[in-house]
């Protein structure tokens, strides 16, 4: 089945957008309307709740039931409120049908950040060409996307077009693929919608429109989903088990220009307790280092039940579809399966591969971090032994926070200190009396090897007892970027 794609006019999509920046349909606004503290995407069963804290004067309102409640509204309370200018610009783009003596939105449109991004509604029985909106793994590659300016960006499976719109910031030129002709035509309206112009959009499957080619960023969030079916094009790749994140891990480096970064998600069969194991295969002589964020493992019952939610409404569809993905499980010997976004950087001479726990809370952009983990890991190779670890002049970043808290015991209380970051990602290290003494000494003023003697002296500890446990955490604290080296040590002949 295919449905009408939006139409991207310029002139209407720049009519369409100023009426939703003047009705305050921000987040912030829209958040403030419907009264939530996360999402404005309310479930459905929400909606009777949202619909009557919304009321029913105003523009804002009226673009809330038609764009994100899914809520027809009669055609004179639109035109009326909305103006004709606005009406016109909205069924010239196709963002509106009239049924009868009503309007409804076509598309649903949410802001993220400051961008208005249109997807398809969600619907029961979705077809194959469905164009989702912007989701937690769209947010978790944009996040982790390293930001530099750069002459050329790649965007592959743009879908929405959210990856492209934000690398179009900081790239002079941006190619945004998509095999799915619908995703293209939404790709088009949200750059319109945005008044983004440098986004070129190339139809083709995979590194296919962009053959020959290099770029100094790619992003890909593709149909990374372990799945047993081709049902939707955002979901299923069809090649079967984790070949199409193996393929694309392997293909991508090709189209990097030294020096460039690419970002994809990714989704992998966990063999064994390491999670990281398998895509540290992928990556292995491909001339690039790499960092792998790793957001979760889970089992086959989860997996099958979190991507068949589109099918939740109907429960025997649902139990019929979670049956045959546990099946293909089964049938594959499939145990666990993994996600994460792996980011590599192209470079000459020999790559290294870190990676860890991508923490579950909240998280900004971060891209000077994930700059930092790269600049961080040059280093740990460059200068891994012990002696010129402890010359280096170490300084925690600016941003990084040091909490403590008391835990009581049987026979008093005991410190605890945690560090963690207020900008980046939410990476979180435990600390003990010493490591806390030792980290909030790094200024970056003198080497680390002289703040272990001043601690060694202060504590009345042989310098020998703390040398250890002070590289352990001088490793831990550059392997996460909570500190960054302000000088190195002198070298000796
Ligand atoms: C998970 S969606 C990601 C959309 C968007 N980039 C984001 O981050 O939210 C995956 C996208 O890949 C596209 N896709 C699927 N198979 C593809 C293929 N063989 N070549 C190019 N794109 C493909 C889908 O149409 C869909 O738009």
């Amino acid at each position: 089945m295919e449905s009408e794609a939006p139409a991207a006019g310029r002139r209407a999509a720049a009519r369409a957008a100023a009426a939703f920046r003047t009705a305050g349909y921000t987040r912030q606004g829209l958040r403030a309307a419907l009264g939530v503290g996360g999402d404005v995407i309310a479930r459905r069963g929400h909606r009777p709740v949202a619909l009557r804290r919304l009321g029913d004067s105003g523009p804002l309102p009226v673009l809330a039931r038609l764009f994100l409640l899914e809520t027809a509204v009669p055609a004179d309370e639109v035109e009326r409120t909305l103006g004709t200018e606005t009406l016109a610009a909205l069924d010239d783009l196709r963002l509106v049908a009239r049924d009868g003596g009503s309007f409804h939105g076509t598309v649903r449109l949410v802001p993220q950040g400051d961008l208005l991004i249109a997807s398809d509604l969600p619907d029961a029985g979705e077809p194959i060409d469905h164009v989702a909106g912007v989701h937690r793994p769209s947010v978790t590659l944009s996040d982790l996307t390293v930001r530099r300016p750069v002459s050329r960006a790649l965007d592959l499976g743009t879908g929405c077009g959210i990856q492209a719109l934000l690398a179009a910031r900081h790239a002079e030129r941006v190619v945004a693929t998509d095999v799915n002709e619908r995703a293209l035509a939404f790709a088009a309206l949200n750059a319109a919608l945005n008044g983004v112009e440098n986004v070129e959009l190339r139809p083709g499957s995979f590194f296919e429109p962009v053959a020959g080619e290099t770029f100094g960023l790619v992003v890909s969030n593709p149909p990374y989903v372990i799945s047993p079916e081709t049902a939707y094009l955002f979901r299923d790749s069809g090649l079967g088990r984790d070949r199409v994140s193996e393929e694309l891990v392997g293909e991508l480096p090709g189209f990097l220009e030294p020096g460039g970064f690419g970002t994809i998600t990714v989704s992998w069969v966990q063999e064994g307790d390491d999670p990281l194991a398998t895509p540290r295969t992928w990556v292995a002589g491909s001339g690039c280092d790499a960092w792998l964020f790793h957001t979760a493992t889970e089992g086959p019952l989860d997996a099958a039940a979190v991507w068949n939610l589109d099918r939740e409404g109907d429960e025997e569809a649902y139990a019929a579809a979670v049956d045959r993905w546990l099946d293909y499980y089964r049938s594959e010997g499939i145990e666990r399966l993994a996600y994460g976004a792996l980011v590599l950087r192209r470079r000459d001479g020999d790559p290294w591969f870190h990676g860890r726990e991508l923490p579950d809370r909240e998280r900004q952009d971060s891209s000077a971090h994930v700059l930092r983990l790269f600049e961080n890991a040059d280093r740990l190779e460059r200068h891994a032994a012990d002696d010129a670890l402890l010359g280096a002049s170490l300084a925690l970043v600016p941003g990084a926070v040091v909490e403590s808290r008391a835990r009581r015991l049987e026979d008093g209380w005991e410190e605890e200190w945690a560090l963690g970051l207020a900008e980046g990602i939410p990476f979180m290290a435990e600390l003990d009396r010493f490591t806390a003494s030792f980290v909030a000494a790094l200024d970056g003023s003198r080497p680390v090897g002289d703040v272990l003697a001043e601690l060694a002296a202060a504590s009345e500890t042989p310098p020998e007892r703390l040398r250890e446990p002070g590289l352990r955490v001088v490793r831990e604290l550059l392997e996460l970027g909570f500190a960054t080296v302000e000088a190195e040590a002198p070298r000796t002949a």
